[in-house]
């Protein structure tokens, strides 16, 4: 059975956005494994959110890594600024690039800024193979469970067929799921094969943050071990 442990990401665009530090405090309190930061263009998703800047403050802020989710257009020319304002994990959009050679350069670009992991993310309507020839080149694959820009959307179940796929296929990295995952959903992410599980609403919309992550945690585990013992 796949004993790598789960990572459990809180996306903080779903936290009080007037209160960072509190909020930052308080997911990691609540045994945040990382933290996971929606950086949007308003030209690659139809919402704006957070630049280097508040990322740089929040990496001072926090203790746990910054999983740095890049929803923009042109992910090479901000590569070396969420870099250096403290990225461990840096994730761009395939539909971002408009070819292989355009992909394997903007890893090259991230690669070349010392971040510790690169990941590549995929949209509802892609097809998994698009990333495949890629994957000896980055650390995680984001497999989008919503259209992405905006928190509190319904999970998209047909693209756990593409976290399968990749396990299948003997892809070892990190699979990580983003958007609509809750008590009810995550666990199928699990089952599916997905290890670092994302979760905005569903987290900061809890009453007991710790109970919930911890929830998470668990059923995450049970629905692995349930998914090792039919198969
Ligand atoms: C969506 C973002 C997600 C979002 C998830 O564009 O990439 O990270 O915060 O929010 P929930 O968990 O509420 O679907
Ligand atoms: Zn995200």
């Amino acid at each position: 059975m796949d004993d790598r442990p789960f990572v459990i990401a809180p996306s903080l665009l779903s936290c009080d956005f007037a209160d960072l530090r509190g909020e930052v405090a308080r997911a990691e309190a609540a045994g945040a494994d990382w933290l996971h930061l929606d950086v949007m263009d308003g030209h690659f998703v139809p919402n704006l959110t957070i630049g280097p800047p508040v990322v740089e403050r929040i990496h001072a802020a926090a203790s746990v890594p910054l999983d740095v989710h890049l929803m923009i257009s042109a992910p090479a020319d901000f590569a070396g600024a969420f870099a250096r304002a403290g990225a461990a994990v840096l994730t761009f959009h395939i539909e971002a690039t408009d070819s292989f050679a355009e992909a394997r350069e903007v890893i090259s670009a991230i690669r070349a800024e010392g971040v510790e992991k690169v990941g590549v993310a995929l949209n509802p309507d892609q097809s998994v193979e698009r990333v495949a020839d890629l994957l000896a080149e980055v650390d995680l694959v984001l497999v989008m469970s919503v259209f992405p820009g905006f928190g509190g959307q319904i999970f998209l179940p047909d693209v756990l067929g593409k976290v399968r796929w990749l396990r299948e296929r003997g892809w070892d990295g990190h699979i990580e799921m983003d958007g609509g995952l809750n008590a009810e959903t995550l666990p199928r992410c699990a089952a599916a094969g997905a290890d670092v599980l994302v979760a905005g609403s569903a987290i900061f919309g809890a009453q007991d943050l710790e109970a919930t992550i911890s929830g998470f945690r668990r059923s995450a585990s049970e629905a692995r071990e349930e998914e090792s013992r039919v198969r």
